[in-house]
């Protein structure tokens, strides 16, 4: 039985958010009513992942445990090691080898923000492979900012290229891959790139080229949107703030996932929660948890 490791990345240097994160680390910046950080890391959660090794810069590590601690209190385990510099996304599996030996690995970069009813479905059907890797091909208008996966005409995936100058694809490849355990070898014979970085492309043209890469399709019911620059954040903000207010239901509250996940009971739900909410987000916990006990 395979045991899945979530690797949740927020290093780097942030530098295309300037000034906001001359102090802060991009990833604790808000979006909308909560913290980067916790949308890909329920991301990860709502496909049952339970133990995490969350990776940043020494100066945020310290910061960022302080805001979700050893993940007891929501059912998972999360330690957190430190990446020196912005080596690349690949870099993280050399950091967290110990942590991952032998384990299948669910990798979210810390600025992708997925939401869509379709979700846990594609996260647990890209869990479900006993081998190979599972990326996603998500089609927008410009994906000269992204990875790119070209498919051919049976959809199956034939080449894949970081930050395309000619176009050859629209299928970017968003922030989220699912590894079983060859990833961090392939990953340690990587060389850096010309833009001096170990390229998570390169793990996944590995995988390609061994013929154990599949590549699932996000349809249109699920929104991918990322934090990397102003207006980005600014359009993601808006987009949760929407969402939630139409539908009275919050986006990634890691309390409320760990819950209907079953990770943690009623009672330690309960504890989560205010008993005198004076913020919008601890009374929407109070009130998921009434509406549930009233159901019973
Ligand atoms: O957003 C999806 C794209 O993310 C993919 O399509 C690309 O293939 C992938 O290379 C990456 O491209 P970006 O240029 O957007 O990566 P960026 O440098 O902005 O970093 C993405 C996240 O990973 C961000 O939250 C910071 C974190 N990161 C990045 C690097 C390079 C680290 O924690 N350490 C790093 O060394």
């Amino acid at each position: 039985m395979k045991t899945w490791k979530g690797i949740i990345l927020a290093g780097g240097n942030g530098s295309r958010l300037f000034p906001l994160t001359h102090v802060v680390n991009k990833h604790l910046l808000p979006v909308y009513d909560k913290p980067m950080i916790y949308y890909p890391l329920t991301t990860l959660m709502l496909g049952g992942v339970r133990e995490y090794v969350v990776i940043s810069s020494p100066a945020a590590l310290g910061q960022i445990e302080a805001l979700l601690g050893d993940g007891r209190q929501w059912g998972i385990e999360i330690v957190y090691r430190a990446q020196e510099r912005a080596g690349g996304i690949a870099e993280c599996f050399r950091i967290a080898e110990k942590d991952i030996a032998g384990c299948h690995v669910a990798l979210a970069l810390g600025d992708n923000i997925f939401h869509g009813a379709g979700m846990p479905r594609l996260l647990m059907q890209a869990m479900s492979h006993e081998s190979g890797a599972t990326i996603f091909g998500y089609e927008v208008s410009d994906p000269s900012a992204y990875g790119v996966v070209v498919l051919d005409e049976h959809n199956r995936p034939i080449d894949l290229e970081e930050k395309p100058k000619v176009i050859r694809s629209r299928l970017a490849v968003p922030g989220l891959y699912f590894y079983d355990e060859q990833a961090a070898g392939f990953a340690r014979e990587l060389q850096p790139s010309a833009r001096g970085e170990l390229e998570i492309t390169d793990v996944n043209r590995r995988y390609l080229v061994a013929g154990s890469l599949r590549v699932t399709q996000f349809g249109r019911g699920v929104a991918w949107l990322d934090g990397g620059t102003h207006q980005d954040l600014y359009e993601a903000s808006q987009f949760i703030k929407v969402i939630e207010e139409r539908t009275g239901l919050k986006v990634a509250c890691p309390e409320e996932v760990a819950w209907r996940m079953g990770f943690i009971d009623d009672a330690a739900f309960e504890r989560l929660i205010d008993p005198n909410p004076v913020t919008d987000y601890q009374r929407y916990l109070r009130s998921i948890s009434e509406t549930s006990r009233r159901a019973r």
